[in-house]
């Protein structure tokens, strides 16, 4: 039997690979390089491939997700999960402290936090191990998301002790990371909080994994302890969670704030008195930060004054939010219009009593999806609070009134509001399913004529839905073909704009190959991959049509990157009759369909047609990506695995299994003096 070294090998890999994880992930401090910490976690992957009956929960492999579906089954929380109560002046944050004063009777200290703006989610460790990950729901039963919950990085999958605790934090998504990941998905989400609280409900958890996801713990329940809620986040700390430092503790006894000192130097502490001016200050610091906070809370620290001061069935009257003021108004919900995208997504949009809101007229606010409406208890009819955040698309936030025509919750129609075929449910969205739907074939129209496609003067969205209700256009090719000379007697159509169209549509016929391939808006082709794709030897429509004739899913899978579902995707839109009909005539237009390097780049092509896989370690690529970089930029493909097509492999020290999986195959072997030598 090899199977206990090799269990030992797994545990102690688990264990190296989840203390580098936080180290990284936690405390930004890392100890070990990339190369390393991919050696180890290599290592471990192979020992659950090989044997699966060593895959624990708590393996730090968990991190990259699968792409088994989760289904999300509803669960009861064992603590009740409840919300804040909200002020938004400092009056009244004032009285609430003389208050919480008032009816302790006795010392008392007030913790003022950060109020992430993210999704909240409740843990449960059970001896030690995360056994479950839930959303708050409604507060007494929320959603299982414990898989996609594992890929985050910063949630230990493992504590420092065998102990049962339950804690709450809040998901969320740095700004940064948010801009980045947005652009790449074609601008669909209109903030950070609403993306991470979408990718947690995702059924696979490998899409999870592919989101910087990132979580701060505020709350910690340890049965039989006597520790107040600062000793409590220490605790937290300790065990490996990841707390929020901007902290401020403010004591009725001054000497307190003195002896707390020692527990965090980094932490504030003062008295009572000091509260305001921390909070002028929190919230000057807000747009500085690299995540949303949408205010601070303010938390009694003594859990016996908690008890005594108790709970209404919403909220804790221990704890309160400070709401700063995001552009809000108040208006009134008229009705609510499935709005159906170019790959058939639903999304609700409210139809509203024109509003004022941060300077401009509001009558249509997101809804995202029906799992909002649902939270929100939404009715048509009902006066609603809308809010601008980030400056991006508005929202409807609240229900602040009922509505007295005894509507019910909306609820999303079972077919497609433009052409009756029954919606089908993906995770959080609905889908019309019909690709000829014209709704979603205005939405193709509008994305290769728009921004994020070959952004043609004076065929914005409003134009091109006018010129597909008349008939005119009903594929791209036909923006080129049009006579738009016979629009000149309809409203909105001068001399002026047909120029303007005209002019745009001849400079399209400059753009890039890789724009033309992102304004087809096939599925699965957004600006990063097409990016990936081009990069990657595939910087010709010619070549990605004979892969996809040739049913050729290796040639996409294995560029880092790509994967096999993407390249699945590929192969069945790039040999679909009605795409390649598109191409073929955008072709016949002059569109660009290869990638023109630019002139001082041509001379260095000197890897064009090759694909190479890199493996080991290298004295001058650290890490080793740098390598794949001078490849790609000569025109290789690199790609993750070996096989068959492969014609080049970069070995560096270490090289492992790839290297005999080479030489068994007659891959040419290349190492780093002789590679440092071609590229010269
Ligand atoms: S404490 C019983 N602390 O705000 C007390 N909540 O509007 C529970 N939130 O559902 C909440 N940052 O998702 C607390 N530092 C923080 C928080 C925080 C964000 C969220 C949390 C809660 C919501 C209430």
């Amino acid at each position: 039997m090899n199977i206990k070294p090799n269990d030992e090998r797994v545990k102690e890999l688990s264990k190296i690979l989840l203390k580098h994880q936080y180290l990284y992930y936690v405390k930004a401090e890392p100890e070990i390089s990339d190369r390393e910490y991919d050696a180890l976690f290599d290592e471990l992957t192979k020992l659950e491939t090989d044997y699966p009956e060593l895959q624990y929960p708590d393996s730090p492999t968990k991190r990259v997700g699968s792409d088994l579906d989760n289904t999300l089954p509803e669960v009861e929380h064992t603590i009740p999960v409840l919300s804040l109560d909200k002020c938004y002046s400092t009056e009244d944050l004032t009285q609430w402290i003389e208050k919480v004063v008032r009816l302790a009777e006795e010392k008392v200290s007030i913790v003022v936090e950060q109020k992430i703006d993210g999704a909240s989610i409740v843990l449960y460790y059970s001896n030690g191990i995360l056994e479950r990950a839930v959303t708050r729901g409604n507060g007494s039963v929320g959603n299982d998301i414990t898989e996609n919950v594992k890929t985050i990085p910063s949630v230990p999958l493992h504590l420092n002790q065998n102990i049962d605790i339950v804690v709450r934090g809040e998901i969320f998504i740095g700004k940064k990371s948010f801009q980045k990941y947005n652009a790449e998905s074609g601008g669909i989400y209109s903030n950070p909080r609403n993306l991470a609280a979408g990718i947690l409900r995702s059924v696979k958890s490998s899409k999870a994994a592919a989101v910087p996801l990132d979580v701060f713990i505020y709350e910690g329940y340890i049965e039989g302890s006597d520790f107040s809620h600062v000793e409590i986040l220490d605790y937290l700390d300790k065990m490996g969670f990841r707390i929020n430092q901007q902290i401020g503790y403010f004591s009725s006894e001054n000497k307190d704030a003195e002896a707390a000192k020692n527990l965090r130097p980094s932490w504030f502490f003062g008295n009572m008195n000091d509260i305001e001016s921390f909070i002028e200050q929190k919230q000057k610091q807000r747009s500085s930060l690299d995540y949303e906070i949408d205010g601070l809370v303010l938390k009694v620290n003594e859990i016996p004054i908690r008890e005594k001061l108790g709970y209404t069935a919403h909220h804790p009257r221990w704890a309160v939010a400070y709401k700063f003021e995001a552009p809000q108004a108040v208006t009134k919900l008229l009705g609510i219009t499935p709005q159906i995208g170019r790959n058939g997504r639903i999304t609700p949009v409210a139809e509203l009593e024109p509003v004022e809101l941060a300077g401009s007229k509001i009558s249509r606010a997101t809804l995202h999806n029906q799992d909002y409406i649902n939270m929100l208890n939404l009715c048509i009819g009902d006066t609603v609070t809308i809010s601008k955040r980030g400056d991006v698309i508005p929202a409807v936030e609240e229900v602040l009134e009922e509505n007295h025509d005894g509507n019910k919750v909306w609820v999303l129609p079972d077919e497609c509001s433009e052409c009756g075929t029954p919606l089908k449910r993906d995770g959080a969205h609905s889908f019309c399913t019909n690709f000829f739907c014209p709704e979603r074939v205005v939405g193709r129209l509008a994305h290769f004529a728009g921004k994020a496609g070959l952004d043609i003067n004076g065929l914005g969205e409003k134009t091109v839905r006018f010129l597909f209700n008349k008939g005119f256009i009903k594929t791209p090719a036909d923006f080129y073909n049009f006579n738009y000379e016979l629009l000149l007697d309809e409203e909105g159509f001068g001399e002026k704009k047909i120029n303007l169209i005209r002019e745009g549509l001849n400079k399209s016929k400059n753009k890039p190959f890789p724009a033309v391939l992102t304004a087809l808006g096939f599925e699965g082709l957004g600006k990063r991959t097409v990016e990936v794709l081009v990069e990657n030897g595939f910087n010709k429509m010619r070549d990605i049509l004979s892969a996809a004739k040739n049913k050729d899913i290796e040639a996409f899978a294995l560029i880092d990157g790509i994967g096999d579902v993407l390249a699945e995707l590929f192969v069945k839109e790039f040999s679909n009759s009605h795409n390649l009909d598109i191409i073929n005539r955008l072709t016949d237009l002059g569109l660009k369909m290869e990638y023109e390097k630019k002139d001082n780049a041509k001379d260095k092509q000197i890897f064009v047609g090759q694909r190479w896989c890199v493996t080991g370690s290298f004295e001058n690529f650290k890490p080793r990506d740098k390598a794949k970089i001078e490849l790609k930029k000569r025109g290789a493909a690199v790609l993750i695995s070996i096989s068959s097509k492969t014609t080049h492999l970069l070995a560096g020290d270490g090289a492992g299994s790839k290297l005999s999986k080479a030489e068994n195959l007659g891959v040419t072997i290349v190492d780093e003096k002789e590679f440092l030598k071609m590229i010269k």
